[in-house]
């Protein structure tokens, strides 16, 4: 399932955009608060970096990984304007083997409006340390004034079902404006015993 487009669709878009970085997320920002334990964060379906450059500026050590080519460039060449650097993947997440082969270890992971398919976070999981935080934000209805986003891109809580050894934090609902979006916060528990309980 594609998340509104394939990755020709989102090049297109990333190269239409003017060069400016748009301002990071509202919520991220507002959350903070859930990543002071964190050092390294892997910022997932990053496009072009606005909320990768955010938190790489305020300290954090930052892992960005898109399927658009396009993006990742617009990404390092904002990033280079700050002086600050960010690793880069180009990675297909909706290929599971490929994410499982990341080999990569943060405290946590941030999806910033995209819609993971549910088979991947339990390998998403295994990429977070002990104790650290899978934080997902996006639409809970699709808005009226886009019509590129649809039903089938809206977060829903059973997209975590296979979720294992998680607590859900924090789970909101909030507008802005006439948009409805959900905000998710896990936290991977320290010893592997229970399963995801949704709030
Ligand atoms: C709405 S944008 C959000 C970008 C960024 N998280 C933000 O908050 O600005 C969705 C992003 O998902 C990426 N994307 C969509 N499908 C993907 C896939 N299968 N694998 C990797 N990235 C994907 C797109 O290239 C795009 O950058």
């Amino acid at each position: 399932m594609n998340y509104m487009g394939n990755a020709v669709w989102w090049d297109e878009r990333f190269r239409s955009r003017e060069n400016v970085l748009m301002p990071p997320e509202a919520k991220l920002e507002l959350d903070l608060k859930y990543f002071e334990e964190s050092h390294k964060i892997l910022d997932l379906a990053c496009g072009d970096g606005r909320n990768s450059v955010y938190l790489t500026k305020i300290g954090y050590k930052v892992y960005a990984v898109d399927f658009s080519i396009v993006a990742l460039n617009r990404l390092k060449s904002f990033a280079r304007n700050e002086g600050l650097e960010i690793k880069t993947k180009l990675t297909d997440i909706n290929d599971i083997d490929e994410v499982s082969k990341l080999e990569l270890k943060v405290d946590a992971i941030v999806v910033n409006h995209y819609r993971v398919a549910r088979e991947l976070y339990p390998v998403l999981i295994t990429l977070i340390n002990n104790g650290g935080i899978l934080w997902v934000n996006g639409f809970e209805e699709a808005p009226a004034d886009n019509p590129n986003i649809r039903e089938r891109d809206t977060l829903q809580d059973n997209d975590f079902e296979l979720l294992k050894n998680c607590i859900l934090l924090d789970k909101e609902k909030y507008k802005v404006g006439e948009r409805k979006f959900i905000r998710y916060i896990w936290k991977k528990k320290e010893c592997n015993q229970q399963k995801a309980v949704i709030g």
